[in-house]
């Protein structure tokens, strides 16, 4: 019988999926172009243009903090002012990415509710943001993370709207995709209506967290952006030399719907683990379930008796925990998880919680 999958701190954890593992074997044959003139960049990159139904410019990045910072130094000056939520990756996990790349721009935390940005907090922050003085950073950009940092999917409408206000109010839109799989995957609907057609510009497109070993791509989609994409790239450190070895990654995902099958089953996994969790007495569910990420708070009782069984958790502080489900989770796995929570939870005592999901 095949080991038990314990690990649940993240999706950087798991391993790489062995189609990509496949197809970078098959890469490593005989020479080709430096620098992305090479053949498999030109196949991803033509992957990517099917994909969304559009031409479009991409351009590999090695994680997706470079992925990110490279595309708001497109759409955001030095004195611009970039709209995100409270939670986004961008303001709160890239020890100031944004900031630098762009040369200085600001970075503007919005109001959330389960990570998503609240569009009237948004239309109130452009209304008031001084636009024209010389005292203001000048508003620039919005970006929407897609699934965002709660585990929590904006809809096809909801992108449309935020970025109906931004563009108002003359504001490019980026959304940050490290997990743009699992939402299509939750959501059903085509890559294109969620990013060009809602009235995204640019997007940092993530594949390592779904399974490649190392591999994001900033996919532009507006001509007039994709000018200064390469030199920006160049001086960011981010035109690999072999440039191969990262597109045949994304090449591998997008082939045969790779990167919705994995995305899909992380995603399940994630559903089947919420459903488990909001049945063990003494825990609560703090968002939504709707991709990989689970968030909830728990009595740290409960939390070091998993920890002492060996899972792999976040324990974010103050009963807060966040389990991520992997592409090579199976049910036996969360069933596991589940069986020991409950133990644990009758042994201490802990009682039934009355609410699934705190508002
Ligand atoms: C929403 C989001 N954006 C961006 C990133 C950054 O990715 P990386 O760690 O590859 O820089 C992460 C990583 O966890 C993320 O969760």
């Amino acid at each position: 019988m095949a080991m038990l999958e314990k690990n649940f701190r993240s999706d950087n954890v798991a391993p790489v999926a062995p189609e990509i593992m496949a197809a970078l074997v098959e890469t490593n044959r005989g020479t080709d172009a430096s620098y992305g003139a090479d053949h498999t960049t030109e196949r991803a990159r033509q992957a990517f243009a099917a994909l969304f139904e559009t031409e479009l410019w991409m351009q590999p990045a090695a994680t997706g903090t470079a992925a990110n910072a490279l595309c708001l130094s497109v759409i955001a000056p030095p004195f611009g002012a970039i709209y995100c939520s409270a939670t986004a990756h961008i303001s709160d996990s890239e020890c100031g990415a944004g900031e630098f790349f762009t040369g200085g721009a600001k970075i503007v935390q919005l109001p959330a509710k389960h990570g998503k940005i609240d569009p009237a907090a948004l239309e109130q922050a452009l209304a008031t943001a001084g636009k024209g003085q010389q005292h203001k950073v000048q508003p620039a950009a919005l970006s929407i993370t897609e699934a965002n940092e709660r585990g929590v999917v904006y809809s096809v409408n909801e992108v449309r709207k935020l970025a109906a206000i931004a563009k108002a109010h003359g504001l490019k839109v980026h959304m940050d995709g490290t997990r743009f799989a699992n939402a299509i995957a939750a959501l059903g609907c085509s890559p294109a209506d969620l990013t060009w057609r809602a009235g995204v510009d640019i997007l940092s497109f993530g594949a390592t967290k779904n399974g490649a070993m190392g591999a994001e791509a900033v996919i532009v989609f507006r001509r007039e952006l994709a000018a200064e994409l390469g030199f920006r790239a160049r001086r960011a450190g981010q035109v690999f030399s072999k440039m191969r070895y990262v597109s045949t990654q994304l090449e591998a995902m997008l082939r045969d719907g790779l990167w919705l099958r994995l995305a899909g089953q992380a995603n399940r996994m994630g559903a089947r683990l919420a459903a488990g969790l909001a049945g063990v007495p003494g825990v609560t569910l703090l968002d939504p379930a709707e991709i990989n990420e689970i968030f909830c708070i728990m009595p740290q009782g409960l939390i070091e008796s998993l920890k002492e069984d060996g899972f792999g958790l976040a324990d974010r502080g103050g009963g807060q925990v966040r389990f991520v489900t992997a592409f090579t989770m199976q049910p036996a796995d969360i069933d596991f998880l589940i069986a020991a929570a409950q133990a644990h939870a009758k042994r201490l005592g802990l009682k039934p919680q009355p609410a699934l999901v705190k508002a």
